[in-house]
């Protein structure tokens, strides 16, 4: 049936939506109006799951990460791509986000999308630069793909990693690729530190990769600037830059404060930029391989350089 051969036109209505009389606003807009999508997201900033370290080891260590080792065990060529593969098929399409806005692209295209724009980014930064390097590097789909393009090629590379699985796939991808990358344990939490020597001057970016503590600590923005870099970029959710006043907002804060997500890595790292005399410059949610989680790129530097 088709409704609107059937649907009839009251001249009232019609009228009254043609007069200007009344402001029309798109369902995004609906929490400037009214508080019911806050009460039936269940977003209120308080009721927090949270994420322990254990948990944290087992996603990665044991689920995520390890299954991907325990599937390219047999493997004797590990390209990213095939790990990749193993993670999420790249042919499947799925939802993401981009610059304020839903799309549809294959698993590939989003990871593409995501290397494209940190390479636009972080060679900008690349002529001050003694080395690259990724902290939280997973099985290093990232780093393994940066390293290889122009700005990147002739420069000393690093990748940190918490799990011993995740540091074992980019060492067997690294070789099996002939990419020249050093790679070690690093932990971004409370007690931060690293066993890699990563030399002053370095380009040091994160992705993904610092949602997953109760809160974001001083401790771990000081771990980084006192490895004196030339310029830091951590391109990840942010949840206080998603407004309150759209629904799509409401739903990605809904979503991390459900998945146990740190809450406050954008103050952290302003107020500690504020107190310590470093430029911060902010793009807000610009990509998001998962629409109700886009990353931010938060970079920033000493304000002399
Ligand atoms: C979603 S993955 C992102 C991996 C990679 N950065 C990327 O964008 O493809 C998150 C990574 O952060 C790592 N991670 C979580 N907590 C960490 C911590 N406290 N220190 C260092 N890495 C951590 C996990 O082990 C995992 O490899």
């Amino acid at each position: 049936m088709n409704l609107e051969s059937v649907q009839p036109v009251y001249p009232v209505l019609d009228r009254a939506r043609k007069s200007g009389a009344f402001a029309q606003f798109a369902l995004d807009e609906l929490p400037l109006y009214s508080n019911s999508p806050s009460t039936l997201v269940g977003w209120n900033g308080q009721d927090r799951r949270v994420k322990t370290p254990d948990e944290v080891w087992r996603e990665f260590q044991h689920d995520r990460w390890g299954e991907i080792e325990r599937r390219s065990a047999s493997m004797s060529n590990v390209t990213i791509e095939a790990l990749e593969d193993f993670h999420s098929d790249s042919s499947v399409l799925q939802p993401f986000w981009m610059d304020a806005g839903f799309f549809i692209g294959t698993a590939s295209q989003v990871l593409d999308l995501h290397v494209e724009w940190y390479y636009e980014v972080l060679s900008g930064h690349a002529a001050k630069a003694s080395c690259l390097v990724e902290l939280g590097a997973g099985f290093g789909s990232k780093i393994l793909r940066l390293r290889q393009l122009p700005a990147f090629r002739d420069m000393p590379a690093f990748a940190g990693e918490l799990t011993d699985a995740g540091c074992n796939l980019i060492k067997r991808c690294a070789g099996s690729i002939d990419v020249d990358l050093i790679v070690g344990h690093v932990d971004l939490g409370q007690d931060a530190s690293t066993e890699l020597a990563i030399p002053p001057g370095a380009l040091i970016f994160t992705s993904y990769a610092l949602h997953y503590q109760p809160e974001l600590r001083r401790a771990t923005w000081e771990f980084l600037d006192n490895l004196n870099p030339s310029n830091v970029v951590n391109f990840e959710p942010c949840e206080e830059l998603y407004s309150e006043l759209s629904l799509h907002g409401l739903l990605s804060r809904s979503y991390m404060q459900q998945n146990g997500y740190t809450p406050n890595i954008w103050s952290s790292l302003s107020e500690f930029c504020r107190g310590s005399g470093k430029s911060l410059n902010i793009r807000t949610n610009v990509l998001g391989d998962n629409p109700l989680l886009p990353i931010s790129a938060l970079e920033w530097s000493n304000f002399d350089d």
